[in-house]
């Protein structure tokens, strides 16, 4: 009896190893898949948050402080992950000035509008935040070699809306709500014209309730204009949508609104409404409310470029 189990147990040890080998080669493969893979918050804080806590941006054309000063500060105050995490989850939520541990940035920024992100997205962002020196590796993963058409497309997408956003912000702050509907007006598709021809591609932006007739989407761009609402409304993260045709590739994305844009696309107060209604007397572009989807970015590759 007690030699039969003197042999079992060998036996038992070498099949047990065996597994334990197998079993340890799997993690060995997924922590080197773990440390090439770019940490998913590393492209959702480019895309939510890098328009204005970009650290490359020229002095006077930041609109918030670098994501590097926030990390420094959330460290400084909440060195523990959990309570780091939550800190900055409940200020991006809900910006009060009570809540701001960075008095500077309020006072040269103002207070950081209010905006939706998906919970998800904020998670992953926090977790990315607190884990990685962003110094190190700064915001250049849209600046690799192997570009894909969602990446680039991503990358002009983004440039172009801080371009509008920014001339919008500065001519709704300088000359009020008037002034800036008529350069939107005049300026937005000469705007993202000349960005089209800085990127040598088709950059528009196309809407299912248009208000310039020029901006009108197709049936097929409806429907994905319905697809990212739904996402959207869901709280989940829209990825752009790519669809190859003939020698060409055309890339989709959403443009999401906020407060900001309910003022000429919510309910426009009565001078600018009428304003409007002179410009674009087929105007379909109000009764929007926040995070909601306005239209889409359309960015058409020439394939050869
Ligand atoms: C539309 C511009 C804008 C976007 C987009 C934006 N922020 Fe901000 N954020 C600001 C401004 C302006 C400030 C500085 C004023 C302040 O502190 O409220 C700020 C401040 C902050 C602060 C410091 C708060 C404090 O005062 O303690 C945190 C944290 C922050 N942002 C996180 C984020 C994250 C995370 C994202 C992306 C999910 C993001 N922000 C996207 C404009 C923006
Ligand atoms: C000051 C008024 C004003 C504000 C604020 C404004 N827009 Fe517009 N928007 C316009 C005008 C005017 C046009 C038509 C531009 C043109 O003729 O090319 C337009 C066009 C658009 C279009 C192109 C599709 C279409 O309907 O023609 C999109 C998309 C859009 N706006 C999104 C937004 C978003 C998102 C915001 C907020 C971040 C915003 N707008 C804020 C006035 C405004």
């Amino acid at each position: 009896m007690r030699f039969k189990l003197l042999i079992f147990i060998p036996l038992f040890m070498i099949l047990w190893s065996c597994s334990g080998g197998d079993d340890s080669s799997i993690s060995s493969k997924m922590q080197r898949q773990i440390e090439n893979e770019p940490h998913p918050g590393e492209k959702l804080i480019e895309k939510h948050c890098y328009l204005c806590h970009n650290q490359e941006s020229q002095e006077d054309g930041r609109i918030g402080p670098p994501m590097t000063h926030v990390k420094r500060h959330y460290l400084d105050a909440y060195p523990e992950q959990a309570e780091f995490t939550k800190q900055l989850i409940s200020f991006v939520q809900n910006p009060t000035e009570d809540h701001s541990i960075m008095p500077g940035a309020l006072k040269k920024f103002g207070l950081m509008p209010k905006q939706q992100f998906p919970k998800e997205a904020l998670d992953q962002i926090a977790d990315y935040l607190f884990i990685h020196d962003l110094t190190k590796k700064q915001q250049s993963s849209v600046g690799g070699n192997s570009k894909d058409y969602a990446e680039l497309g991503l990358e002009f997408a983004l440039s172009a809306k801080k371009v509008l956003g920014q001339n919008l912000m500065s001519a709704m702050q300088s000359e009020g709500p008037i002034h800036a509907l008529e350069f939107c007006n005049l300026r937005a598709i000469p705007l993202t014209d000349s960005m089209s021809q800085v990127h040598n591609v088709s950059i528009q932006r196309v809407s299912d309730r248009n208000r310039n007739p020029l901006n009108k989407a197709c049936e097929k761009e409806t429907e994905y204009i319905r697809s990212f609402q739904q996402l959207i409304t869901n709280g989940k993260d829209a990825d752009p949508i790519v669809i190859a045709d003939g020698n060409k590739s055309i890339f989709y994305y959403p443009i999401i609104t906020n407060d900001m844009c309910l003022k000429c696309h919510g309910n426009p107060e009565k001078s600018l409404s009428e304003k409007i209604n002179n410009l674009y007397p087929d105007d379909l572009a109000t009764g929007y409310s926040e995070n909601e989807v306005r239209g889409i970015w359309k960015i058409v590759f020439n394939e050869g470029n």
